[in-house]
């Protein structure tokens, strides 16, 4: 299927099977997932706390972005692959477009840009150009060093009111679904209900939209030192290797030397 094909596929689930979405940032996770038959796969910003270690999301760049892309796309996966445009890499729609068609050009088959009212012209710009865009509303990470926290979205009928304008913005902008991150359960359920593309949620609570994300650390137990209080990990992975190494270890240092 073409980039194209998939992104219209994804939208069409509006009414339909439920879409089962993870990140993935490398080559061997990529074809583990797709060979799993997750629906999307995202080569999230996320990137920067869980593989490069920085703090949040505030440090990736483009290069970054590209280099992981890539290596991801290298997998071939079933699923559409979806990359996000680091902070400050769509702050015009010329930049915008420029920047997705990087992306594009090691292997993405849409770009993910968090935002509403504000970036429906960068998100217009991208579709224009044939590249399908995810929209992100909720808590938005790129903004966490501004709004000095994770903090849950849609809690109030204004902040619900704001949620939808944002996602009515983005609809008309082209986007072909939206992630929903850490909005209430009856707000996100009420978006599902109301939106017209398919919802994504992370933090949203179970069942509360058209289908959920989730970091792939986070669901495999491999970034032990933080883990969101809405994770559901299905297996430890962290245990597993430092297990492993501990035999490893135990293996080359419990023998004496073999003098021969
Ligand atoms: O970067 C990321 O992992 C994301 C998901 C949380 C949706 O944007
Ligand atoms: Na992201």
């Amino acid at each position: 299927m073409t980039a194209l094909e998939k992104s219209e596929s994804l939208r069409n689930r509006k009414n339909g099977r439920p879409i089962s979405a993870l990140t993935a940032y490398d080559y061997p996770t990529a074809r583990l997932l797709d060979e799993a038959g997750v629906d999307l796969l995202l080569v999230g910003d996320s990137l920067g706390m869980v593989v490069l270690g920085f703090p949040d999301t505030t440090s990736v760049t483009l290069d970054h972005m590209i280099h992981h892309t890539a290596a991801v796309a290298r997998a071939k996966p079933k699923a559409l692959l979806v990359a996000d445009l680091p902070i400050h890499t769509y702050d015009t729609p010329e930049q915008a477009l420029a920047n997705a068609k990087r992306l594009v050009e090691v292997g993405a088959e849409a770009i993910k840009l968090e935002g509403g009212i504000r970036q429906a012209d960068k998100i217009r710009a991208i579709v224009e150009a044939g590249i399908p865009v995810v929209g992100h509303l909720g808590m938005l990470p790129q903004r966490v060093v501004e709004e000095g926290g994770y903090r849950k979205k849609g809690k109030t009928p204004e902040q619900a009111e704001f949620i939808l304008k944002g996602a009515q913005a983005i609809i008309d902008a082209g986007v072909c679904a939206i992630v929903l991150e850490s909005v209430v359960p009856e707000t996100a359920a009420s978006l599902t209900q109301t939106l017209s593309v398919p919802t994504i949620g992370i933090g949203c609570g179970q069942h509360t939209c058209d289908g959920e994300i989730a970091v792939i650390t986070d669901l495999v137990g491999s970034f032990p030192w933080f883990v969101p209080p809405f994770a559901i990990p299905e297996a430890d992975v962290a245990t597993a290797v430092r297990d492993a190494t501990g035999r490893y270890i135990s293996r080359i240092t419990d023998h004496a030397r073999n003098s021969g």
